[in-house]
């Protein structure tokens, strides 16, 4: 079958390892499913495998991409859940200290057929298009997890997301803003700053600006460019959710007199679980609320989006089509 995968790492030249072209056909073991991809989306995650992170040597060739939106065998249209827990495992899936993330130890969803376990297929709506369901088992379901379940967050509440160009980000201003919740947004860019107004935000700001009001809840995913701004910008009380460290993990300065002074939660959130995810399609569903694309490109010229999200140019997601 056609496959975008990984063929060795290159930390300075990580597009060097990308091959475009044949891989076998999977097998799926007892208690497994095949789905025929209709649509796969691009994350950071995997410019980070072309890099050799989350990913080993003895691993390689791996075919890339953890989102999915296809059909099984049965012809039914389904989401793919990309973590993948170890068998034993019961509850909260991402609490496996064995769980992977397809395309680390499991082959990804950048080819003709994926195998996943059947527990990781969920039911896509016919309300919804297969790009657009490609584009949720990650970055929206990393912001579902962040906002609902890790923040708790209700309607009504202020909610600052840093970093409004980001995967993640666009999903938690359009999520944030869908649950009832006052959206503020930070970026560098002014062009990122109105399209994060059109996406959702009620304000935006740029980064590290002083905001008219103390938020309840700030969504961290720059790390160290935004960390001190996050914990300044929170009410007494307030609690700031963490999934990523896009600008590196060191800080000058964590903040911690204010941390306890003020009674600031830190939260760390990472991916979500089958059920969360099913959870978000429902809420979309319910809401007609959808995934913002940045473009979509045939499989056959994913190049061209790897390229683009390696520049930094883009806004939403990149999906592929089959
Ligand atoms: N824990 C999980 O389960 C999980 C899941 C998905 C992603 N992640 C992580 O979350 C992070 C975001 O992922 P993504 O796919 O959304 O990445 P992305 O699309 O590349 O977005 C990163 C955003 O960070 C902002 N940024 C980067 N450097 C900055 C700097 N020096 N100063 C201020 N802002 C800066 C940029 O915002 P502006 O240009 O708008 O300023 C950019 O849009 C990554 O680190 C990723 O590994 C974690």
């Amino acid at each position: 079958m056609f496959a975008v995968y990984a063929e060795s790492f290159s930390n300075d030249d990580p597009l060097s390892g990308l091959v475009l072209g044949e891989r076998p056909d999977p097998v799926a073991p007892d208690g497994w499913a095949t789905v025929t991809v209709k649509a796969a989306s691009l994350n950071h995650h995997d410019i980070w495998s072309l890099r050799g992170v989350g990913l080993r040597e003895e691993s390689l060739p791996m075919i890339l991409g953890c989102d999915a939106a296809g059909v099984d065998e049965d012809g039914n249209e389904v989401v793919v859940h990309a973590v993948i827990s170890d068998p034993s495992w019961s509850g909260d899936e991402t609490f496996d200290p064995k769980r992977s993330l397809l395309s680390e130890r499991h082959q990804g969803t950048f080819a003709d057929k994926v195998i996943v376990p059947r527990r990781n297929l969920v039911p896509k709506p016919a309300s919804m298009s297969f790009s657009e369901a490609a584009c949720l088992p990650t970055a929206w379901l990393t912001a579902y997890r962040m906002l609902f379940t890790q923040g708790q967050l209700k309607p009504g509440e202020t909610v600052l997301v840093q970093g409004a160009g980001g995967g993640v980000a666009t999903a938690l201003i359009t999520l944030a803003r869908a649950a009832g919740l006052r959206v503020l947004a930070t970026s560098r860019d002014e062009e990122k700053r109105a399209r994060a107004l059109e996406i959702g935000a009620h304000e935006v700001f740029e980064s590290g600006a002083r905001l008219p009001v103390k938020v309840d809840a700030v969504m961290e995913t720059v790390g160290r460019a935004t960390w001190s701004h996050s914990i300044r910008a929170l009410r007494p009380g307030g609690r700031i959710v963490i999934s990523g460290t896009t600008s590196g993990p060191q800080l000058d300065d964590a903040e911690l007199t204010r941390i306890f002074f003020l009674q600031l939660s830190v939260i760390g959130s990472t991916m979500g679980t089958r059920d969360e995810l099913d959870g978000l399609v429902k809420f979309l569903d319910a809401t007609g609320t959808r995934p913002l694309l940045d473009r979509e490109i045939p499989l056959t010229d994913a190049r061209t989006g790897f390229e683009a999200m390696e520049s930094g140019d883009v806004f939403g997601k990149i999906v592929f089509t089959a």
